[in-house]
């Protein structure tokens, strides 16, 4: 049994959830950014993380998960500016999941990812973009340490499903 812990990360959150998720698993992996990646083909689960950006995926990580082989098992993780459970984060999971149809998604996880000042100052101009601007200002000081634990526990889950 092998794992990839694969991500695409502008300023470093996704990142810290990504080696969070890494440490947890006990099988054979690698942890890799997306644009590394060269064949997903020999991995038995892959756990990808991106940034949500405009309540989605980034457009560099859409053509990677579109290219994940058929039947693979998934697990989405994701950082983003809005309260955790929110309907905006959820929006992006879906999206992601609707990319990976052909794949089998196995779960996912978000938390909350700091957003860069500038970002928030510029999008609360723009009211289709106030509602998780607003929500994002309660982002600062994470990735924390419960989000880095949970995401460990749902690193941990993902492969015992894997292997059940
Ligand atoms: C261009 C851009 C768009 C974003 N759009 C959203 C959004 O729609 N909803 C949200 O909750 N956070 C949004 N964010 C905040 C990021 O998702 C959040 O800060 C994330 O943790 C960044 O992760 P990274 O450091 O791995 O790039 C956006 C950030 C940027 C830069």
């Amino acid at each position: 049994m092998k794992a990839l812990v694969t991500y695409y990360s502008e300023t470093g959150n996704t990142e810290k959830i990504a080696r969070a998720i890494y440490e947890a698993i006990h099988i054979e992996k690698e942890l890799k950014p997306i644009k590394d990646v060269q064949n997903a083909k020999s991995f038995d689960i892959i756990f990808c993380g991106f940034p949500c950006h405009a309540h989605s995926v980034p457009v560099k990580v859409t053509s990677f998960i579109k290219g994940i082989p058929e039947g693979k098992k998934i697990a989405f993780f994701s950082t983003h500016g809005s309260l955790r459970g929110g309907q905006l984060p959820k929006q992006a999971f879906e999206h992601a999941i609707g990319l990976a149809s052909k794949t089998k998604v196995l779960g996912h996880f978000g938390c909350q990812g700091k957003v860069d000042r500038k970002v928030i100052d510029a999008l609360m101009k723009q009211p289709e973009h106030k509602a998780w601007a607003e929500e994002a200002l309660s982002a600062e000081g994470h990735p924390d340490q419960h989000d880095l634990a949970d995401g460990k526990k749902f690193a941990s889950d993902m492969i015992t499903k894997l292997t059940k």
